[in-house]
């Protein structure tokens, strides 16, 4: 079973709260929010606030992808606004063992996200600790950017490492996702599908979005 997380970036947010029923309805897996702090990336997108009113919005599991210096800093603010999971990147996160701990003492799951040019061979020393690996398909700052095909190398590497190490893990994808791309990421071993503009931007609306989205990866 593959699993699709529609991110909200790509959502009409006149409408955000439509969109979350139709999302939920159609049978997606959880609610991916990404955060941009115009530093760690070129580009400023959602916050706090948001994520409070997102989790009055759907009964899906929340998570909440920081693309942002000092993520550390954050963690407690976005567990008390209603994350369900943080995902936060390799190369900016010094002490990761650290956040990782943080995160889970406050009771939520723990991701951690690889650039495309960031090896998997870092995750060597945390992949026992944490509930999640993001493997990213393109580099990170905005939707609607091109899959970079090279990646899927390192995702059937992150499969094997997980295989042996810690199966329970799970193995997400982000950037450039749509129906055309799923079934190589889902080959490779990924197990959870973000996708922004393929669900939000489908013709027949966000539901049509998930379900072809889902139907092309299962
Ligand atoms: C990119 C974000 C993605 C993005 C995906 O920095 O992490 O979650 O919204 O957008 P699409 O699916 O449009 O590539
Ligand atoms: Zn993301």
């Amino acid at each position: 079973m593959t699993y699709v997380a529609p991110s909200i970036l790509a959502a009409d947010f006149l409408h955000l709260g439509d969109e979350l029923v139709a999302v939920e309805g159609a049978g997606a897996d959880r609610i991916h929010f990404d955060v941009m702090d115009g530093r760690f990336v070129p580009n400023i997108s959602l916050g706090i606030p948001l994520v409070e009113a997102v989790q009055r919005g759907t009964s899906l599991p929340l998570e909440a992808h920081l693309m942002i210096e000092e993520p550390e800093r954050y963690v407690e603010a976005f567990v008390k606004a209603g994350a369900d999971t943080l995902i936060v990147h390799q190369e900016n996160s010094p002490h990761l063992h650290r956040t990782v701990q943080l995160m889970h003492g406050l009771g939520i799951k723990a991701g951690v996200a690889i650039n495309p040019a960031t090896p998997e061979t870092t995750l060597d020393a945390i992949v026992e600790d944490i509930d999640l690996v993001l493997v990213m398909t393109v580099n990170p700052g905005f939707g609607g950017q091109a899959f970079i095909p090279r990646v899927l190398r390192k995702i059937k590497r992150v499969r094997q490492l997980l295989d042996d190490r810690n199966p329970r893990c799970e193995l997400e994808v982000d950037g450039g996702i749509d129906p055309e791309t799923a079934p190589d990421v889902v080959q490779a071993g990924a197990t959870v599908l973000v996708a922004g503009t393929a669900v939000f931007g489908d013709p027949g609306g966000p539901a049509a979005g998930v379900r072809n989205l889902a139907g092309a990866a299962n």
